[in-house]
């Protein structure tokens, strides 16, 4: 058989004889839009070579600690999309948006009211509290909230040898009425890895490389689907152009200042201090 530009795609569709039909549905459509966007572009031998060197040190980034490619799906929405895909919520149930790659397991779970932040408490106090519902609003109690963020300064505790360590995370469990409350610092924004390939990247392409201010939550209970997400400060200068594409409307807060010297005395911040109030709903699991 002769090879054409006409007929390639399918001569190597052809070539694919897997017994996991899956692999062979992935792979065929892989091909269809790979070969699609190379009729589209007509890349150049050296363009196409800049392409390859660019995935080539995208790989060589990586380590144990670091995940360039990772990095690459969320820059370009990638990962944002299959989240999408993957977490259709009902409404009243709270939208999921990307995990990222600061988790980290086996935090301590911590009496309600408890502070995440362990250091010297660097950063503004802010107090977190809410309530874990079904969609339709009936309580969920014993629901568990996996909590993590980076400090004032927007480093994660990994990325920081002056945080001590699982610095600002913790995990809660809701009482009867389904409530939780903590304290931590206001999150702040900050960059994402910018010094290897996918930051050059982004330069190239005039955009920047910052999240606006979020606190994580992985929130589960049992006979409940469980939702990886986060809530964003509503007055952020970056809200509206976020590096991962992880904001949605629904996950916007306000952080409220505590300026009545009573309340702020029952919540455990001083005068002026901050609180954001987050409800989450959990759908049933099917
Ligand atoms: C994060 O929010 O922790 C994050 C998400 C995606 C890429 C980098 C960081
Ligand atoms: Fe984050």
């Amino acid at each position: 058989m002769s090879i054409s530009e006409e007929n390639i795609t399918e001569v190597v569709t052809a070539t694919l004889k897997s017994e996991n039909p899956r692999l062979n549905e992935v792979i065929a459509s892989l091909l269809k839009h790979l070969h699609d966007f190379v009729r589209e572009v007509e890349p150049s031998d050296e363009e196409w070579m800049t392409g390859i060197q660019f995935l080539t040190e995208v790989g060589q980034t990586c380590d144990d600690v670091r995940q360039e490619f990772i990095l690459l799906s969320d820059t370009l929405g990638v990962t944002a999309l299959k989240d999408c895909i993957n977490n259709r919520k009902p409404e009243g149930a709270t939208e999921a948006t990307v995990l990222g790659p600061f988790y980290r397991d086996n935090a301590t779970e911590m009496e309600l009211g408890a502070c995440i932040s362990r250091g010297d408490n660097d950063g503004e106090p802010c107090v977190v509290r809410g309530r874990v519902s079904t969609p339709d609003g009936d309580p969920i109690a014993g629901a568990v909230l996996d909590v993590w963020q980076a400090s004032y300064t927007g480093l994660y505790e990994q990325q920081d040898e002056h945080q001590p360590e699982m610095n600002l995370r913790g995990r809660f469990r809701t009482d009867d009425s389904g409530y939780y409350q903590f304290r931590t610092v206001k999150p702040h924004y900050y960059p994402i890895p910018g010094d290897g390939p996918v930051g050059k990247l982004l330069s190239a392409l005039g955009r920047h490389n910052y999240r606006p201010a979020h606190i994580h939550f992985i929130v589960s209970a049992e006979g409940y689907e469980p939702v990886v997400t986060q809530f964003f400060d509503a007055t952020d200068p970056y809200i509206q152009s976020d590096a991962v594409f992880g904001v949605k409307d629904s996950l916007i807060t306000d952080f409220k200042t505590v300026d009545d010297a009573q309340a702020a005395e029952r919540l455990g911040v001083p005068v002026g201090g901050w609180l954001a109030e987050l409800n989450f709903g959990l759908k049933p699991e099917s």
